[in-house]
């Protein structure tokens, strides 16, 4: 028996208990979920014993428990830091859905259910990849800390108070996690590059209560018609962003990246199918792959106020809301964009109405090389695990905890991404393909005996 014969052995037993996982609801925007969460930080700390782990605690923190587990210290040996999430997001518009959110569901060759691709699934991978070197060997070939926390789709905040704490006992050559997604079907993916994410909330405000549209509308100053006309003049033409000092700081694409870009196996065709709409949009002077990888974004994300409900009220409404967000890209700094944008949103409000605008959360962008001997040996493990060559892309998506680690430890971060941008993440009919699940546990499987036979920085 070998590592990879023990994980094709016991596919339906790993499929069985990830949608164990998959039925605890543990949505942590919503406070009523609190014992689900609870709960799959429970089921996380008790599968891990398998996974040669020797010690395993459920951290709580002032929102949802961190899981944090390490291995038998073995000197000599390289050491792994793995991260992932456990929290997922609201499964709303239920009606959406053809199975329900928390009853996983195998439909051809997919796996379907809230979490399944983010991140849950993904996350799964690692367990049992862990528990199949355990198996197999006695004992891990390297060092092992896994933080896990159930917050990532809230801001991870509890996380960060965790890493500062325990700065020392974090320390690892390598980050690892599978949170991301692979360029296309079949094709593996090692993702070196995340945007950045800021994200506000605004509340204008015109007159001090909701008026009759028909005594008072011609004098009064409407807040939705205000903070629509601001909004929207967020975008130039040429879809480029007109805060002053957006672009600053953005790193300029080399025409070797352009080039590098034009080159993945990436089809157009899919892409736009995919989406659904009638055509495109996007910032003038550059490709798909540019617009949503390399290049910083405004989009509003909720814009409501006044009334909603069925049929007509004649109102002008005191208040109207939006939210929206910012992606980023090295070397935008995100304070500095905080700030930008909200001088810039302010400016373009006339004095007839007020405004409260609030960052809620900031989050940096993240670049690194492909070239570290890690990064290559995460590469060669995943041709291994999927048969195919492997690919360096970039992501449009935030998981601003890459760059805050990077930062700190200064050590590689591979991101094995076994998840496919149609996934539906946060959306109804989430799910992943079984092809890469399996995929995934072998690739991670391979990638941590690899990693093994790599030097390690003594801890
Ligand atoms: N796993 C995603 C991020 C992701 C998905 C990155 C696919 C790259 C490819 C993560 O759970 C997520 O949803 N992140 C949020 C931001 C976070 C701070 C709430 C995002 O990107 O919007
Ligand atoms: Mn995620
Ligand atoms: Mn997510």
């Amino acid at each position: 028996m070998t590592v990879m014969g023990f994980i094709d052995e016991n596919k339906q037993q790993h499929l069985e208990e990830l949608k164990e996982f998959l039925r605890i609801p543990s949505i942590s925007t919503v406070p009523q979920y609190q014992p689900e969460v609870q709960h799959a930080a429970q089921w996380l700390a008790d599968h891990l014993r398998t996974t040669g782990m020797q010690h395993i605690d459920v951290v709580p923190t002032p929102l949802h428990p961190l899981v944090y587990a390490e291995s038998p210290r073995q000197d000599g040996r390289p050491t792994v830091l793995v991260y992932g999430h456990y929290d997922v997001q609201p499964a709303e518009p239920l009606e959406l859905w053809s199975s329900p959110p928390f009853e996983p569901e195998v439909r051809d060759g997919n796996l379907y259910g809230r979490g399944t691709a983010d991140d849950k699934g993904q996350l799964h991978t690692h367990l049992k990849a862990l528990e199949a070197l355990q198996t197999f060997y006695g004992r891990l070939p390297l060092n092992v800390k896994i933080l896990i926390e159930g917050e990532e789709e809230v801001g991870s905040k509890s996380l960060w108070q965790f890493v500062r704490d325990n700065q020392s006992r974090l320390a690892s050559d390598a980050l690892v996690l599978s949170d991301t997604s692979m360029l296309a079907p079949g094709v593996p993916s090692l993702t070196c590059a995340l945007r950045g994410l800021n994200y506000y909330e605004v509340e204008v405000t015109g007159p001090a209560r909701d008026l009759h549209s028909g005594l008072y509308g011609g004098a009064v100053p409407n807040p939705l018609t205000i903070l629509a006309r601001a909004l929207a003049q967020f975008h130039d033409k040429n879809f480029r962003v007109t805060v002053p000092g957006f672009y600053r700081d953005v790193a300029r694409l080399s025409a070797a990246e352009r080039k590098a870009l034009r080159a993945l196996p990436w089809d157009e065709t899919d892409f736009r199918n995919n989406v659904g709409a009638p055509a495109l949009s996007g910032e003038k002077g550059y490709s798909i792959l540019e617009q949503i990888w390399c290049r910083p974004t405004f989009e509003l994300n909720g814009l409501w106020g006044g009334y909603i409900q069925d049929g007509a009220k004649t109102v002008i409404p005191s208040k109207a809301y939006a939210k929206f967000s910012t992606r980023l890209v090295p070397n935008q700094d995100p304070d500095e964009i905080a700030t930008m944008v909200e001088a810039h949103f302010r400016k373009l409000l006339p004095n007839t109405v007020s405004c409260r605008f609030t960052v809620l959360s900031t989050g940096k962008p993240w670049i690194a090389s492909s070239t570290h001997p890690i990064v290559q040996a995460a590469a060669t493990a995943l041709e291994q695990g999927f048969g195919q060559k492997t690919v360096f892309i970039r992501e449009g998506g935030s998981i601003p905890f890459v760059a805050e680690i990077s930062a700190l430890y200064k050590i590689p971060c591979v991101l094995m991404g076994f998840g496919l941008p149609d996934e539906n993440a946060h959306a109804p009919d989430e799910h992943i393909s079984l092809d890469n699940y399996f995929g995934g546990i072998r690739s991670a499987a391979l990638f941590y005996e690899r990693l093994s036979t790599l030097q390690g920085e003594p801890q």
